[in-house]
């Protein structure tokens, strides 16, 4: 099988692209990262990558100031690498809507709660455990889902459950939840490689369908 050829966007630690290169690298998801993009200079992730050789770069307003020319070089870096999919992996950043357009379906972004619970404009990061919190709802979770023009409104890829507990703390919720991510992520690109996802509509039908729970891509990553 052809490897398909990845750019993953990032902001911060990088656990979700972490969960990524692990199952690239025990060659379960036949793709290649081309390019690890930040959008934060200090992004710990930005030396996850370098560890394991891959090419890394900082585009962000301290060496763009001008947004426009921000996008430009980031439209020009996955131009040149002939980029088949793009993974938002804690990207902190909106993606210009012309990028959007032309990597239609070929976007994914991982969230931290069941959408469209809990997500849209405001909610990231520990802000959406805090609101699930507040809002007493027995469950949360994780979602994959392709980029469209709007906040956490494209085709939903994955989805897993976790329940809240009484006792549970932000930091607690947020720490089991990622757990999910990580196995979701490396999950949906895994589909998207092997040219699985079929989206019909709103709808992101699976080819020979999946089990979340058979992919031994639950692990523990720090
Ligand atoms: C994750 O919770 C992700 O859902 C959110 O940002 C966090 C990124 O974590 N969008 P990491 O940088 O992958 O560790």
């Amino acid at each position: 099988m052809s490897k398909i050829r990845i750019a993953v966007l990032v902001s911060g630690g990088g656990t979700n692209l972490q969960a990524v290169i692990d199952q690239i690298e025990r060659g379960n998801i036949p793709a290649v990262i081309e390019m690890v993009i930040s959008n934060r200079k200090d992004a710990y992730a930005l030396e996850r990558a370098r560890r394991h050789g891959i090419e890394s770069i900082y585009i962000g307003s301290k060496n763009f100031p001008n947004l426009k020319e921000r996008n430009y070089r980031l439209e020009k870096i996955l131009e040149e690498r002939k980029i088949d999919l793009i993974i938002l992996a804690g990207y902190m950043q909106i993606l210009e809507g012309h990028i959007i357009e032309k990597y239609r379906n070929r976007i994914i972004n991982i969230h931290p709660s069941l959408i469209p619970s809990f997500c849209g404009q405001g909610f990231y990061g520990e802000y959406v455990h805090r609101a699930v919190l507040e809002y007493g709802v027995k469950l949360t979770g994780a979602t994959v889902h392709f980029v469209d023009e709007g906040a956490d409104t494209g085709p939903v890829i994955l989805q897993k459950a976790v329940e809240v507990q009484e006792e549970d703390t932000v930091e607690s919720l947020a720490k089991r939840v990622l757990t999910l991510e990580h196995e979701l992520l490396p999950l949906a690109v895994k589909l998207f490689a092997e040219g699985r996802l079929m989206v019909e509509g709103r709808k992101v039908r699976i080819k020979g369908g999946y089990s979340i729970g058979e992919t031994g891509f639950n692990q523990c990553i720090r």
